[in-house]
Parts: C-alpha cells; structure tokens; sequence
C-alpha cells in the first residue's frame, strides 16, 4: 500500500515537473513566429539603466496612474492571491504573479519568480513587459529624440497578443478558436482600451492603449462578454446563455469562477410554486466531489427548459457569477435580474392534456 503511494507521488512529481518545465521553458505561443530582437534602430544606444519600474513614471505618469490601479499590479498584493499561495510552494506561484522581466536575457521570454523583498507591491509591473538588456520592449519603435527617452525597439511579442500567452495561455489557445482570431480581434483589442493622447507629457499625440486590463473583477465588463435571453415557450421557460462577445470561455478563467442560473415560479396569489432550480453553468473547480467543468466555449451557446409548475403565474429568472476560492470563501455577483415574467395559459409540467 506504502509502495503504491510512493509510486504514485512519484508519478506526480514527474508530471509536475513536465509542466513546469512547459511552463518555464520559454517555448513559443501557436501561430507566432518569433523574430529576432531588432537593435537596428537603436544600434549603439543600448545604455538603459532602468533599475525599476519607479523610473517610469516620471515620463510616463498617465500610464503609470493606470497600471497603479491595475490587477497585474496586485498580482501578488492581491488578498486572495495571498491566501491560496501558502498551500503551494511559492516559488511556483511567483513565475507569473511575482515575475522577474520576461525578457531579462534579452534572448527568449521566461518566466523567472523575483523574490519577495524586490518590489513585491508592483506584482507584475513595467519591467516585467517592457524590460530587455538591449532596450525597452516597444510596440512601435518611435522615431523622437531618444537621447532624452528610453531607447525603445520595436518588439513583436509586445505589437501583438503573443506576450499575454506566457502567462495566459489557457485564454490565448482559446482565444484562437473563438471568431476574433480569424476576424483579428486580439486580447488587447478587448482588454486594453485604445485612446488618442501623448505618451509623455508633452509629447504629440498617438493611437495609444490604457494600461489597465478589464476582467471579471470589473462588473461592467463581465456584461459585455455574453448574450442572456428568456423565452417563454409552450412547455417551459427557455433560458439561454450565448458566448458570442467574449473572445474565449465564458467564464474565461478555470478555477475560481462559476456561472449559474436561478429560476423561481409563483402561482397567481404570489405564492411560490416548487422549488427554486438552480442550474449550475460552470461550478468553483476547488469543489471536491460533484465537478463540473463546463466554461461556455467560444461562438457557442447553453440552454435549459424549465417546465411550467402551474398553468398562470410569473417567474423570475436571475444569471450569477461567483468569484470561487474555496468552500468557505466565495462571493456571488449578481449578473442579470430582470423583473418577473408574467405568463398564462401555459400547459403545467406532468399533468396530462
Ligand atoms: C502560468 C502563470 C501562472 C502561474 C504559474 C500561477 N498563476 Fe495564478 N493566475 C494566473 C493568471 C493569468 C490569473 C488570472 C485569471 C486566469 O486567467 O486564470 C491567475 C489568477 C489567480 C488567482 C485569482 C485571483 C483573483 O483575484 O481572482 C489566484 C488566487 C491565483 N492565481 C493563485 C495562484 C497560486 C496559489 C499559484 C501557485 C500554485 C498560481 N496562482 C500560479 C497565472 C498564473
Ligand atoms: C526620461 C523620460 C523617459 C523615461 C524615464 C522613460 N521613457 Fe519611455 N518614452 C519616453 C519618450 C520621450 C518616448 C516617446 C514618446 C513619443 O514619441 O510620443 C517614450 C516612449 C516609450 C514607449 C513607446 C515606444 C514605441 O515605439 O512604441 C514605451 C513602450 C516606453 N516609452 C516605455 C518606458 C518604460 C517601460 C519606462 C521605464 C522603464 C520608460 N519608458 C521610461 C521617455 C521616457
Ligand atoms: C472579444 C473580446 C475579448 C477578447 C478578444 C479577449 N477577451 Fe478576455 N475577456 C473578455 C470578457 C468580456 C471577459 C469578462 C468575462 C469573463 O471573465 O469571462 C474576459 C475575461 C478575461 C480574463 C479574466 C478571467 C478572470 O476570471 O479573472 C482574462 C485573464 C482574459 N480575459 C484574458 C484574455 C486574453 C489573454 C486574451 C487574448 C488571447 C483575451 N482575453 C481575449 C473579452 C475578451
Ligand atoms: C502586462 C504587460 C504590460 C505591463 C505590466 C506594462 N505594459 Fe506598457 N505596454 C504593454 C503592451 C502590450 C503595449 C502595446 C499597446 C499597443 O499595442 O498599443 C504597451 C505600450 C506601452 C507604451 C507605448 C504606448 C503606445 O501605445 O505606443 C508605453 C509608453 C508603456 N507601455 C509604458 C508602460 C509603463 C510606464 C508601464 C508601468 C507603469 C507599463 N507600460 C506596464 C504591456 C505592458
Ligand atoms: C507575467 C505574466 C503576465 C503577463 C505577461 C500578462 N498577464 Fe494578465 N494577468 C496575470 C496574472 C497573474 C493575473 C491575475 C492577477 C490577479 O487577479 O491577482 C492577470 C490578470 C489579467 C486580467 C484579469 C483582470 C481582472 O479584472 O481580473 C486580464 C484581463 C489580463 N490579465 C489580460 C492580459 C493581457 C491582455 C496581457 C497581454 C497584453 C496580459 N494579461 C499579460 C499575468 C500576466
């Protein structure tokens, strides 16, 4: 018995350490060809000295002020990052929450943990994306006097949605399923609004993008992302959930989310009639037994028909989001909550014509 659980921790170590390795490699994201950093425009001016991401915001306050607020500046302040990492060796989690530059060797994006004495309040920050030894990483490669500036190069990884795979790949692979790669909607497209501003404070203006990432912590955005609907059909009240705006699974993320659907009838005194039914979309992974793991893929849709309990009444149908960490700890918003839908004449669930 002993044997058989050593066997078997063994097996896991060794898988863990595969997807460490995969994750660590610095391997490339599909459908990206990787191109050589390009020094030409900078050839001779590779003397940036950034020591840390502080020395950014002097130039660049807007864009600072943006990622200041942002959830890649609390990747590792973040209070339910804080409260998981503890079951888990750190160092795992640092890769991604707490990185060092990507591009640190100025060779191949890695992702290196940072320790926790360095900045740890920046979680990911300016260096994480745009640092390398050669210059600092650019969409663009401006042409302004660079004497004064930060002797950016263009870097394609950075033009294009290739960076948010080193640490999003699940959404990135995704996303190149969904309608938006073929039409070229990318991450950014969604995540990054574009706006027409200087970069720095006196600088000319430019097609830019803010520097804060709208997820699922930002309710307004969340609502952009799906097609809700409810139908009152001849057997039942058909309710719908179309994942036809959000560039990959609805819920996006893999652990800590889940989406359900609660449904309520009342006969016509108001009374309610059956149960509540709650259908549960997608459910908290964390959950041990009972998993259900079905995230609404891209261009696609879930429907379910709950039957009438009585021939007249109202029913009430609401859409909930839960932010899932454990059993003990998990928040519900409140998605969709029209008012009820009154309905007649309808044929009950059971009983025979
Ligand atoms: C490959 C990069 C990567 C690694 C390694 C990683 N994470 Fe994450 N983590 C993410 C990303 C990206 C998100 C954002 C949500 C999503 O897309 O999954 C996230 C989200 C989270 C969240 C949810 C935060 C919130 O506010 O909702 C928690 C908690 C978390 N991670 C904990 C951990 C812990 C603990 C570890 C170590 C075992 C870890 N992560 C390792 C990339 C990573
Ligand atoms: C001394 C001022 C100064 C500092 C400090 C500075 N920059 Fe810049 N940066 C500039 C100027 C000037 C431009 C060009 C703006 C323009 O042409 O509109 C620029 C442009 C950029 C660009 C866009 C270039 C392109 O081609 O698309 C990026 C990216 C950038 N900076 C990142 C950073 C980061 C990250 C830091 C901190 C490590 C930093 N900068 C620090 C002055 C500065
Ligand atoms: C067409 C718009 C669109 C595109 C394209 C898109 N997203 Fe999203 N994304 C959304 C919406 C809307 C949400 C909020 C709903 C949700 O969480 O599923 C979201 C949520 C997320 C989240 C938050 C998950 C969580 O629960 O914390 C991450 C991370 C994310 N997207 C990453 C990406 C990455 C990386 C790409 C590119 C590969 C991408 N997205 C492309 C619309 C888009
Ligand atoms: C998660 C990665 C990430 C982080 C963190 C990040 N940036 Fe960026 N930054 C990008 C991407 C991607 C673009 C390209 C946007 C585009 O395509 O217009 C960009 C563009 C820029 C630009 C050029 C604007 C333009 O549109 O030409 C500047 C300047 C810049 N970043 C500065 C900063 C500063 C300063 C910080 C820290 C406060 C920072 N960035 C943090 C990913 C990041
Ligand atoms: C170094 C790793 C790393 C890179 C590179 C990166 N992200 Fe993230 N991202 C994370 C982690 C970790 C989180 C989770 C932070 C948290 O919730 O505490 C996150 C969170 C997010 C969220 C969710 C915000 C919310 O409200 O929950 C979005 C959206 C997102 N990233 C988009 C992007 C896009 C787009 C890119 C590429 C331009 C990108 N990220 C690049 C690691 C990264």
């Amino acid at each position: 018995m002993e044997r058989l659980t050593k066997a078997a921790a063994l097996v896991l170590a060794l898988l863990m350490a595969a997807f460490l390795a995969y994750i660590f490699a610095g391997s490339t994201p599909p459908g990206v060809k990787r191109p050589k950093l390009s020094l030409a425009a900078t050839a001779g001016n590779a003397k940036v000295k950034f020591a840390s991401y502080k020395d950014c915001r002097k130039c660049h306050p807007q864009i600072y002020k943006e990622w200041e607020r942002s959830w890649h500046r609390m990747a590792w302040t973040d209070p339910w990052v804080q409260l998981s990492w503890g079951c888990y060796r750190d160092q795992e989690c640092r890769a991604c929450h707490l990185p060092r530059p990507l591009m640190e060797d100025g060779k191949k994006p890695r992702l290196v943990a940072r320790s926790e004495d360095e900045d740890k309040e920046s979680g990911i920050n300016c260096l994480t994306c745009h640092y390398s030894p050669q210059g600092i990483l650019a969409p663009r490669g401006l042409t302004v006097n660079m004497q004064d500036g930060c002797y950016p190069i263009y870097y394609e990884d950075i033009a294009t949605d290739a960076q948010c795979w080193e640490c999003h790949p699940n959404q990135y692979d995704d996303w190149r399923l969904s309608s938006f790669f073929k039409e070229g909607k990318g991450c950014k497209a969604c995540h990054m609004d574009e706006v027409e501003r200087p970069i720095v404070p006196d600088g000319p203006v430019r097609k830019t993008r803010v520097h804060f990432w709208k997820g699922a912590h930002t309710y307004t955005f969340i609502k952009t992302g799906y097609d809700f609907s409810v139908e009152l059909g001849d057997d039942g009240v058909k309710v719908r959930v179309a994942n036809t705006k959000s560039g990959h699974l609805f819920p996006a993320e893999r652990h800590n989310r889940a989406l359900w659907v609660e449904v309520t009838f009342y006969d016509e005194k108001g009374k309610q009639a059956g149960e509540m039914a709650k259908w549960i979309i997608r459910e908290g992974s964390n959950q041990p037994r009972n998993m259900k793991l079905m995230e609404i893929k891209p261009d696609s849709a879930v429907e379910r028909v709950f039957p009438y309990p009585t021939a007249s009444g109202s029913v009430k149908v609401m859409l909930k989001f839960d932010y899932f960490y454990s059993n003990e700890d998990q928040y519900t918003r409140v998605l969709e909550d029209p008012p009820p839908y009154r309905f007649s004449g309808k044929k009950p669930a059971g009983k025979k014509e």
